[in-house]
């Protein structure tokens, strides 16, 4: 009994490590089939890799095993996966979005059922097809591409084309070092790939980091020459060592060296790479140099290969043989004393993926409803959309344009056995048209989220369970067929609709406030920009119109909380200030102190009288405050209002404000990059939860850096949103001209032109925020905004200009460019061009994606980094 419990400890130990091994190279090897009673991996004995069972990537087909091996397949080949039920069946593999990936699926059918029945069938990636499978004409069969998944989830699918059943044995990702393989468009698809040596055995991982098979070949006109030295094989494409200790060279030393090979399709386009090293000791009277030629065209200039080292040759874009007939010759040049060599060689073809897949916003939220309603439809595999042919069914979608994700614009889940209230996935599905629930037992109220739905123009919900009444939305939405019969508990009079809320005066608050501080900004603008060339000047006409919020209402339930004990007296105000005893700074508006609540920091704001809001104007808005809960807003945790004394108490956060930690002022650190980027998604969601997610929402107006504060772990909490402007114009201290130059270069220039406050001036502010992150520069100097100056260095197109020196350069810079393209397009004069907030954040995640993949490359290839000679041992070929 130990000592099986012992054995069974050391095999998951064994498994977990290698797990973690695997992962660390990104390697997924996964034997289709393997019985899920073989739960744990077992190591391959060709390449001592370990192979998975594919059970957690698949969730349809049936597992067999082979009966007949007449050509004595390995191991890996007896198990396979089958597919009876469905036309397409697919696998779903999490993948690093941007990188390239070798994919290898092989196929062997072994008469496993017993049928004699070869099957033929499509394989695809995603919704493009890869390739066709036909296991009538060989017993087994392996398909290989080079390929960039377009986002984190990778799906290969087994498609039916006839009568016969699909199947699959093996199924391989391997992730390739950056830089190598690039295409002008379209994937890699392999053609052969080849070293040159008598050994006739194959090489694979180990030998291959990458673990890409080379097959030996030679030709009797060859000589072989070969060397047992060390031959150093850094470069991009890292050919295996024992690959490049052998070349082949013509035996007539004055004769090319001749590759020939026809394909089917004479309109293939080849990408080709060869690996070359002199691996002969050169006399010093003795030089080898020759030219490379595909068809009689050159193809490259004259290739020298270094002694023991690594030069890959390739193509920068694709060849075409004449009638599919190619031929490649090395000849030697006339100052050559040596024939040509060739140690390796790779021919892919180009293959083009030209659907897009479904917006990827869509397929989540479709996904959403499906697990939300525990649908499990054979044919919802893969992508939703497209290819149009093997959509899921219950929808409809948008596909104008190959090039574009295609869109879900209906939804028929009419009898299908729903129940449970109607799914909020829903309202993600944002370009759907129809929608039709009918028939159904679905229970709960018609929701809200439905009438605020643009695109939507039919909804059918007949014959179900509803109960409650028809949102004032969905009544009030112009042509909108809306069909509700058949729900004996749905009112449908107004008698019984509830009265509207009252509309929290958050309006008229900002709005004079607004108009106070766009006359002051405005001021101040003029003077700093006086000297600025005049349409400048005409634009600033004193805004006389009122800003306005949208006040619209959510339908999110009314948060309960207990007024009475969020109010202090003045009395527990000094208690738990301990007598204003420390200052953590001054603002706008006075001084905040630290304090203590039942054992929780706070910070405490003391304010300056009210001059024009009196107390009910006060309490309307704290209260509203007091209701905005978000993990990247600063709460409120209460207030005070006693006859002149009036505080605000939040929470406190203790590592200060982003501006602090970005000019490393007050001892604070400097913050590299990711967490910069990290600190822009927190601001940017606790941004758009204020736009739309409160109710009603709201426009923070005052977003800058001193106003992003850091939690202990560095987590971003956006402070002073709401309410403490209202404040700064009866308290005097707004007057102080370094608070206005300070909030003027964050002020949205549309707004102060037009009056006209909205979600997008909060936009454009948080641009600037972004710029000051990106650069570390201040916002106004010498009289010209952070934008123009950005602008100007954009031009030059060097990112290391741009950014923060502390930085160090030590970034991805595809994700620097990203950040700072947002960071402008978010300053665009006109609000119409700039983003939303919710735009913003999934920019910003692609942002960290980029640059956590930085990070985790550098770690893993630091000890490699040493040894790597970037570009000069690869010669690309002439176009
Ligand atoms: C694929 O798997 C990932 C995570 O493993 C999941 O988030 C995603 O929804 C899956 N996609 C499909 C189409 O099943
Ligand atoms: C499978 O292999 C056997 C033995 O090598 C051969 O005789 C047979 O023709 C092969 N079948 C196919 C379909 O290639
Ligand atoms: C790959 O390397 C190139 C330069 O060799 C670099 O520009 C690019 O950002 C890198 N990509 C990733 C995803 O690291
Ligand atoms: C060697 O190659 C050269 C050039 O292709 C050719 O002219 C010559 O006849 C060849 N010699 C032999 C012995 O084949
Ligand atoms: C190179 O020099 C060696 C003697 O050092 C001589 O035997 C040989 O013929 C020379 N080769 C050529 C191509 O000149
Ligand atoms: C080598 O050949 C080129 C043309 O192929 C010719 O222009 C050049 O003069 C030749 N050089 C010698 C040293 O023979
Ligand atoms: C599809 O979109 C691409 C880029 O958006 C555009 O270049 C192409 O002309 C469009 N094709 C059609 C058929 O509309
Ligand atoms: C819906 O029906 C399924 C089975 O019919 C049941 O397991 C589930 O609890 C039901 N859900 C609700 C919300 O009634
Ligand atoms: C809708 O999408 C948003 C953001 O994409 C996500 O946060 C939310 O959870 C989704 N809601 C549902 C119900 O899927
Ligand atoms: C609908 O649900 C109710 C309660 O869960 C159940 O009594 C009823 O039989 C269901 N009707 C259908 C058609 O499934």
């Amino acid at each position: 009994m130990e000592s099986s419990l012992g054995i069974l400890l050391v095999l998951v130990t064994m498994a977990i490590i290698h797990i973690v091994e695997a992962e660390d190279q990104g390697f997924i090897s996964l034997d289709c089939g393997l019985p899920a009673y073989e739960p744990f991996p077992y190591k391959e004995t060709r390449t001592g890799l370990w192979f998975f069972s594919d059970e957690n990537s698949i969730q349809t087909g049936k597992t067999g095993r082979i009966r007949e091996n007449p050509e004595g397949f390995a191991k890996l080949y007896e198990t396979l996966r089958y597919f009876p039920e469905g036309i397409r069946n697919c696998y779903n593999l999490s993948v690093e979005k941007g990188r390239t990936y070798l994919i290898r699926a092989s196929f062997v059918y072994g008469n496993y059922d017993g049928l004699n029945n070869n099957p033929k069938f499509d394989l695809y990636v995603g919704p493009n097809l890869w390739a066709n499978i036909n296991l009538q004409l060989v017993n087994g069969t392996r398909e290989e591409i080079l390929h960039i998944p377009t986002s984190t989830s990778l799906q290969i699918c087994l498609v039916k084309t006839g009568e016969t059943t699909p199947l699959i044995s093996t199924l391989e990702l391997r992730p390739m070092g950056n830089g190598s393989y690039i295409t002008d468009s379209g994937s890699l698809k392999l053609f052969f790939r080849r070293y040159y040596s008598k050994s006739g055995s194959n090489l694979r991982y180990s030998n291959d980091v990458y673990d890409r098979i080379w097959k030996s070949d030679f030709k009797m006109e060859w000589t072989q020459i070969s060397t047992a030295l060390k031959v150093s094989n850094s470069n991009h494409y890292v050919p295996p060592e024992d690959a490049l200790r052998n070349a082949a060279t013509p035996t007539n030393t004055s004769a090319p060296l001749t590759i020939e090979w026809s394909s089917e399709n004479p309109d293939d386009q080849y990408y080709l790479y060869e690996h070359f090293s002199e691996i002969q000791d050169l006399q010093a009277n003795e030089t080898r140099e020759f030219n490379i030629f595909l068809n009689g065209e050159v193809f490259a200039d004259p290739i020298i290969p270094k002694k023991l080292e690594t030069i890959t040759s390739f193509s920068v874009s694709p060849r075409t043989c004449d009638k599919g007939e190619c031929s490649l010759q090395l000849v030697r040049t006339n100052k050559s004393t040596l024939p040509p060599l060739l140690n390796a060689i790779e021919v892919y073809t180009v293959i083009q993926f030209p659907q897009s897949e479904t917006d990827e916003n869509d397929v989540i939220a479709i996904k959403n409803i499906e697990s939300t309603y525990g649908l499990s439809r054979i044919n919802w595999q893969g992508d939703p959309c497209v290819p149009q042919q093997l959509k899921w069914d219950a929808l409809n979608c948008r596909n104008t344009n190959m090039s574009k994700p295609p869109r879900i614009t209906s939804l028929n889940l009419s009898s299908s056995g729903l129940n449970g209230t109607i799914a909020l996935g829903i309202q993600n599905l944002t370009q759907l048209e129809k929608l039709d629930l009918s028939n159904n037992n679905l229970t709960g109220g018609v929701p809200e989220f439905l009438g605020n739905m643009n695109s939507l123009s039919v909804i059918n919900l007949s014959g179900n369970n509803l109960n409650g009444s028809i949102p004032q939305a969905l009544q009030n939405k112009r042509g909108l067929a809306l069909s509700v019969e058949g729900n004996p508990n749905l009112c449908l009079s107004d008698s019984c609709r509830k009265p509207p809320k009252k509309k929290v005066l958050l309006v008229p608050i900002v709005a004079s406030v607004a108009s106070a501080a766009i006359v002051i900004a405005v001021l101040v603008l003029f003077l700093v920009l006086r000297k600025k060339k005049s349409t400048a000047v005409e634009g600033l006409h004193l805004p006389p119109r009122m800003a306005t919020v949208n006040a619209t209402f959510a339908n999110s339930p009314e948060p309960s909380f207990d007024q009475k004990s969020r109010r202090f007296t003045y009395s527990e105000v000094i208690k738990m200030t301990n007598n204003f005893q420390r200052v953590l700074g001054k603002g706008g508006f006075g001084f905040v102190y630290h304090g203590t609540v039942n054992g929780s920091q706070v910070a405490v704001k003391l304010l300056s009288h009210l001059s024009t809001q009196g107390y009910k104007q006060f309490k309307a808005e704290v209260d509203l405050l007091l209701r905005v809960h978000h993990t990247n807003l600063v709460s409120l945790v209460g207030y005070c209002y006693e006859g002149d004394h009036l505080a605000l108490v939040y929470e406190f956060l203790p590592n200060g404000n982003l501006k602090q930690h970005l000019s490393g002022k007050g001892g604070k650190s400097i913050i590299n990059w990711g967490v910069r980027l990290r600190i822009a998604l927190q601001t940017a969601l606790g941004l758009e939860y204020l736009h739309i997610g409160c109710t009603p929402p709201m426009v923070h107006r005052d977003v800058k850096t001193p106003n992003i504060l850091l939690d202990e772990h560095f987590k971003a909490k956006l402070a002073d949103f709401g309410l403490s402007k209202s404040f700064q114009v009866g308290g005097g201290e707004a007057h102080e001209s370094t608070v206005i130059a300070g909030t003027l270069g964050y002020l949205d220039p549309e707004y102060y032109n037009s009056g006209r406050l909205g979600e997008k001036s909060d936009v454009y502010s948080f641009g600037v925020v972004l710029l000051e992150m990106i650069t570390n520069q201040p916002v106004i100097s010498e009289k010209s905004h952070i934008t123009e100056r950005v602008g100007n260095k954009l031009d030059r197109g060097d990112i290391h200009e741009i950014m923060d020196p502390n930085l160090c350069r030590v970034y991805d810079s595809n994700s620097a460019w990203r950040a700072l393209e947002l960071a402008m397009s978010c300053t665009d004069p006109y609000s119409a061009n700039r983003p939303t907030m919710s735009h913003v954040i999934i920019e910003l995640k692609e942002c960290l994606v980029c640059e956590n993949s930085r990070i985790s490359k550098d770690r893993g290839l630091e000890s490699q980094e040493m040894t790597i000679n970037l570009d000069t041992s690869e010669v690309p070929g002439a176009r």
